[in-house]
């Protein structure tokens, strides 16, 4: 009876130990009958998305009035179902980023590996690294991230858009003239010289013109952007390339590499390639901003997400009459891979998808 009693007190404490040791370590360990991937999915994120934030914070948030940003909200809920997750990671490159271990080994567009020179210019031209004192001083900032989705169309968000402390829209999305669904405010735009809005009158005056490079080309042309020098030749681009752009050194940056890195190889769990760019392994610019936004804001939401392929005539853009069934197969994004992704941070409630084309019928 005694021996029994001690038995299952060791079984319970063994488990639990399981249970901790489990939690703590990484991704290799398998116990007998308790195997790490029935917690956890192959890129890390628990495969029942219910993880919880900790106990203090709940009451923290609790204190807080309706709707008020919540402190570390995006990171500690990404923490408690993605336990991987570490913050530190500065939104653009700055001076020291040789310090910044993680991007020193890979070439764009995984990290900086034989840029540096040209980087180390790009930097001392610009001279600014951050969002600017008014939003750096903020204790909790809200961030959204705009999608170029047809779904935005006629949901006449606009005001609520203009009311987060950041605003990130990609690439060349307008905002004159779809202000009701889309807003008016744009803290920065994150774009390639592919993607870079081509007529110089469409800049919005006060914003950041941020790089994401995806290939030491797109540094080059930086350069020519920043100096005003003539782009001579468009050789080397995938499509033609804006020309100019409009913008002061002082509100030009350059996206952490870090972003695509964490977003390709471990939140969407692309292939490595050898950290080479190769099939299938570049995530969209969307899924790179949100990376940056899970690790340096306070909450995040998105709109203008998510492809409906049951809606083939549906706008695939907001912004033009394309529809969705233009999509084509790409050779570089992995758009099924990336939708699980998205579909993880929205059902975790890490980020609030507020045109709900992320879950579809599925949250
Ligand atoms: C929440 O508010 C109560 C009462 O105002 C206060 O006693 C408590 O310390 C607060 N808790 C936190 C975590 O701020
Ligand atoms: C948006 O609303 C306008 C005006 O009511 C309508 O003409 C248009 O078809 C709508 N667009 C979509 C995509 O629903
Ligand atoms: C996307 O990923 C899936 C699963 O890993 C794979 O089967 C598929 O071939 C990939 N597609 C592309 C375009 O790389």
């Amino acid at each position: 009876m005694k021996m029994k009693r001690s038995c299952n007190l060791l079984l319970g404490l063994c488990s639990m130990l399981a249970l901790g040791f489990l939690y703590y370590s990484s991704d290799r360990i398998t116990l007998q009958g308790w195997d790490y991937r029935s917690l956890y999915d192959k890129e890390g994120f628990l495969n029942k998305l219910d993880g919880k934030l900790p106990l203090e914070l709940i009451h923290m948030y609790n204190n807080l009035s309706e709707g008020a940003c919540r402190p570390g909200y995006a990171a500690a809920k990404m923490t408690a179902n993605y336990p991987k997750f570490n913050k530190e990671a500065p939104m653009f490159l700055d001076p020291n980023y040789k310090q910044f271990s993680r991007i020193g080994g890979y070439s764009p567009p995984f990290g900086v590996k034989s840029q540096e020179k040209i980087i180390d210019i790009l930097l001392s031209a610009t001279k600014n690294y951050d969002l600017g004192e008014e939003l750096d001083s903020l204790s909790c900032k809200t961030c959204i991230i705009i999608g170029n989705g047809g779904i935005l169309t006629n949901k006449s968000l606009g005001q609520r858009i203009d009311q987060f402390d950041v605003v990130v829209r990609l690439n060349e999305a307008p905002v004159k003239g779809f202000e009701k669904d889309v807003g008016s405010k744009t803290t920065m735009r994150i774009t390639y010289p592919e993607g870079a809005i081509q007529k110089t009158e469409r800049y919005e005056a006060q914003s950041l013109f941020v790089l994401s490079a995806f290939k030491a080309l797109d540094l080059k042309w930086l350069r020519h952007m920043v100096f005003k020098q003539r782009l001579h030749s468009a050789d080397g681009f995938w499509k033609s390339v804006a020309r100019q752009v409009p913008r002061e050194p002082s509100d030009i940056r350059i996206l952490n590499p870090y972003f695509i890195q964490e977003a390709s190889f471990n939140l969407i769990g692309l292939p490595h390639n050898n950290g080479q760019m190769g099939r299938g392994n570049i995530p969209t610019l969307g899924a790179v901003a949100i990376t940056m936004a899970l690790h340096n804001c306070d909450e995040v939401a998105v709109a203008g997400f998510g492809y409906d392929m049951k809606t083939p005539n549906a706008p695939l853009h907001y912004y033009e009459k394309t529809k969705m069934s233009a999509i084509k197969e790409s050779w570089t994004h992995n758009i099924s891979k990336e939708k699980e992704f998205l579909l993880k941070l929205v059902k975790a409630g890490i980020i609030q998808d507020w045109t709900k084309g992320i879950c579809g019928k599925k949250c």
